[in-house]
């Protein structure tokens, strides 16, 4: 069918990259041979019959290309305009130019819609894993705010600012289970709990995709990476992982499985070696849980050449073979490298089908219809220009930042620091560091956005009070001037020690070893504690660190993570108690790295406890140093006696737990109350010594209490077999209202 095509309204000119157009789309309507619109054209069909209607028309080669995604180099403008036209390529995703301004993607997408035969629109897509200008914490930050409707609305504004710079589509919510803190990537992700993980991955995809996916404002989510990622082998990036189908189903898949549910259009396979087969090119995920059991109806993309890499995995002998296993796997995109061209011969030759290929083709038609990108498939080019940091932006971001502090020492009431303070020091290499405030996979975060924490604390001081800054040393290397941070420490009221990790060793291939605080800055620390003054500790990182010298000597210690543009401002806050610490960890703090992996939820062993021929270590504790859940804040909560109602709960019914909390300190505060079970003996594999299954985030006046009461359902006492059947089982629970995995006292109650 030959295009006719009539502009609407202006007539631009078409430049496809030397000078792009700051233009946008005003209008085409295509005929077909009877004058008439196509069924795929039209918007008032369903979208089922508009991918039908497509890939009917579709060549091979031009159905292979929307299996394409490749990245933007500059300088390759010419050999894009080429692929595009050719119908080689189906997405693209964002590097270098082609965001933060749309117009390149406008130009881009412009030979794709008019210069091809049947104008199908490109999809973009780009990594905005905590923000896109407007730099949130680092997701693992946010989740420790124990307020999934924050990230919610934290990644609204990333799905607003994202879009704005042309994405249709982000690479996130990472969803991975974190228990190696070795492993870098632990920053992207929510933690070691699946319960937590599953509201965060669900609240990252409503704030991506909003209310309506195809709004010029929401961007498609993609469910990252699937699966088992997080559990590399010696914390080791990519490597290879070995999860049983008990522990997959119990702890690994949940959290994708509730991002599909709450509306995710894409998955990305993931780059590890799963139990023995690449995820890239695994079945048994990709095709029977995903879609089979799931019914997932969106696409999945690879991650990064991850089908080329299915090769040096030892599963494929060549570009062929990759492509092969991959696609029949049920892999529909290849991002990257482009194995995928091997297919159209594969067809002829009998080794993949026609079927196969259709069926990926139209799952990713399917997206584009939905996300609305055929009626509207470019971005407006007036909307970036006033997108990013706005007012509300900012506002948000200071929230989340105070709100991801977890005060996780206060001995004397160290903190929060008094106003009045007439001289504070604040030493430390992270404590005038606005860079490293944005953490890893910062999108398009600028050092000159950040407020640094000294500059946050310059905001908090009285007329007349003198704030000192210096590094005392480099954080990683051997500079240092530790004499001259002494000599501050000695003349101050106040000493703020801000320690941690460089940004750059967390996230992708940052993996670590030793997880201390790195280069000279124990020498720093012992160096100030020396001094005999109160040291206050803000630890800015990227991951769990083992701190027990820190936490054996420092007055105090405020996890700050990467709390991204506003960092210094929202810690601010806290250490001076303008905003109360109410972060809670969702994540175990080791003593030592030998302990890992250390999560709150493992399985009992047959020998538990401490003692001779026990699961226990020569030397060092089993327990972690801090505990998931584990937080202070600046009063005090206690815990009333927990009741259960009934004690024998009959199929079908529900139990009602509640337990009086009362602030008993003499300032307001906020509590994470939490809600743990054990189920005592289950048929299909152990449970965990303690599972989450609930928690409320209450605000107390000083001797104010509330009764807390949580209600659970069979549905919350079940758990997974490894052939995926939800089993409740009758039988004994224990239960807990407590403030941390390690605290409180359990009751039983039974399952009749
Ligand atoms: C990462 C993904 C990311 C992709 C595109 C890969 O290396 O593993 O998480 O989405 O690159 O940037």
């Amino acid at each position: 069918m030959k295009r006719t095509l009539f502009l609407l309204g202006t007539l631009f000119a078409m430049n496809a990259f030397g000078a792009a157009p700051d233009i946008y789309h005003k209008g085409w309507i295509d005929l077909n041979k009877n004058g008439m619109k196509d069924v795929y054209e039209d918007s008032t069909q369903p979208v089922e019959k508009r991918v039908d209607d497509l890939l009917k028309q579709m060549t091979l080669d031009e159905k292979i290309g929307q299996l394409h995604q490749n990245t933007y180099d500059v300088g390759a403008e010419k050999i894009y305009k080429d692929e595009i036209e050719r119908g080689d390529m189906g997405s693209f995703f964002g590097g270098g130019l082609i965001i933060e301004t749309p117009i390149h993607r406008n130009a881009l997408q412009r030979i794709a819609v008019e210069n091809t035969r049947l104008g199908i629109p490109l999809i973009f897509g780009h990594d905005a894993i905590h923000g896109f200008r407007t730099i949130f914490p680092i997701p693992l930050g946010q989740a420790c705010a124990w307020e999934p409707e924050l990230f919610e609305r934290t990644q609204r504004i990333s799905a607003r600012e994202t879009s704005a710079g042309g994405n249709d589509w982000t690479f996130s919510p990472m969803v991975d289970l974190g228990r190696d803190p070795r492993w870098g990537r632990i920053a992207e992700g929510f933690g070691e709990d699946p319960y937590l993980g599953c509201l965060y991955a669900a609240a990252n995809v409503r704030g991506f995709q909003g209310t309506n996916v195809a709004d010029p404002e929401s961007v498609v989510a993609c469910m990252k990476h699937f699966v088992g990622y997080g559990a590399a082998e010696g914390g080791r990036d990519y490597n290879t992982t070995e999860i049983s189908e008990f522990t997959l189903r119990n702890f690994y898949l949940p959290q994708f499985k509730a991002g599909i549910d709450a509306g995710a259009w894409t998955v990305m396979s993931a780059f590890n070696c799963l139990s023995g087969f690449p995820a890239s090119a695994n079945r048994h995920v990709l095709n029977d849980i995903l879609r089979d059991e799931w019914h997932f109806q969106g696409f999945v993309v690879s991650d990064y050449q991850a089908v080329e890499q299915l090769i040096p995995h030892g599963v494929a002998a060549d570009a062929n073979e990759a492509a092969r296993i991959a696609i029949k796997a049920g892999v529909d995109m290849e991002m990257v490298s482009s194995n995928y061209e091997t297919l159209p011969q594969q067809i002829q030759g009998g080794k993949v089908s026609q079927a196969t290929v259709d069926e990926a083709v139209r799952r990713i038609l399917r997206v584009k219809f939905i996300k609305g990108l055929f009626e509207k498939p470019y971005t407006d080019t007036t909307r970036y220009k006033d997108a990013y940091l706005r007012p509300d932006a900012l506002v948000l971001a200071e929230e989340a930042a105070a709100k991801s502090c977890v005060l996780l020492k206060n001995e004397g009431d160290a903190l929060p620091i008094s106003k009045r303070a007439k001289k504070i020091a604040l030493i430390g290499p992270l404590g005038d560091a606005r860079a490293e405030m944005l953490g890893c996979w910062a999108s398009r975060g600028r050092p000159q956005d950040a407020v640094s924490l000294a500059t946050g604390i310059r905001g908090k001081l009285a007329a007349g009070s003198k704030l000192t800054v210096t590094p005392g040393c480099n954080i990683t290397n051997n500079t240092a001037d530790i004499k001259g941070a002494v000599s501050a420490a000695k003349e101050a009221d106040v000493v703020v020690l801000a320690l941690g990790e460089p940004r750059d060793w967390s996230g992708e291939s940052k993996s670590r070893t030793h997880l201390g605080v790195p280069g000279r800055q124990m020498e720093l620390f012992r160096a100030i504690v020396a001094t005999g003054k109160p040291v206050i500790v803000v630890l800015f990182n990227g991951r769990p660190l083992t701190i027990p010298e820190i936490d054996t000597n420092a007055a105090a210690i405020l996890e700050a993570w990467q709390g991204g543009v506003e960092a210094g401002n929202g810690v601010a806050d806290v250490l001076f108690g303008d905003t109360g610490p109410s972060g809670r960890l969702t994540i175990s703090f080791p003593y030592d790295v030998g302990q890992i992996p250390i999560y709150y939820n493992h399985y009992n062993t047959g020998r538990p406890g401490i003692g001779e021929y026990k699961g226990n270590y020569v030397d060092a504790p089993i327990t972690p140093l801090y505990p998931f859940g584990y937080g202070l804040t600046y009063t005090k909560f206690d815990y009333g006696k927990v009741q259960v109602s009934p004690s024998r709960l009959n199929p079908g019914g529900t139990l009602t737990a509640t337990a009086q909390v009362k602030n008993t300190g003499d300032r307001a505060g906020t509590e994470v109350v939490q809600l743990y079970i054990r189920d005592i003996a289950a048929t299909a594999g152990p449970r965990p010594v303690r599972e989450l299954k609930g928690f409320k985030k209450i605000h107390l006046n000083p001797g104010e209490s509330k009764k807390v009461t949580f209600t659970l359902s069979m549905h919350d006492l079940g758990y997974f077999d490894p052939a995926g059947h939800w089993l409740v089982e009758p039988g004994k629970f224990q239960l807990w209202i407590c403030k941390d995995s390690a605290s409180g006292k359990p009751v039983d109650f039974e399952l009749q």
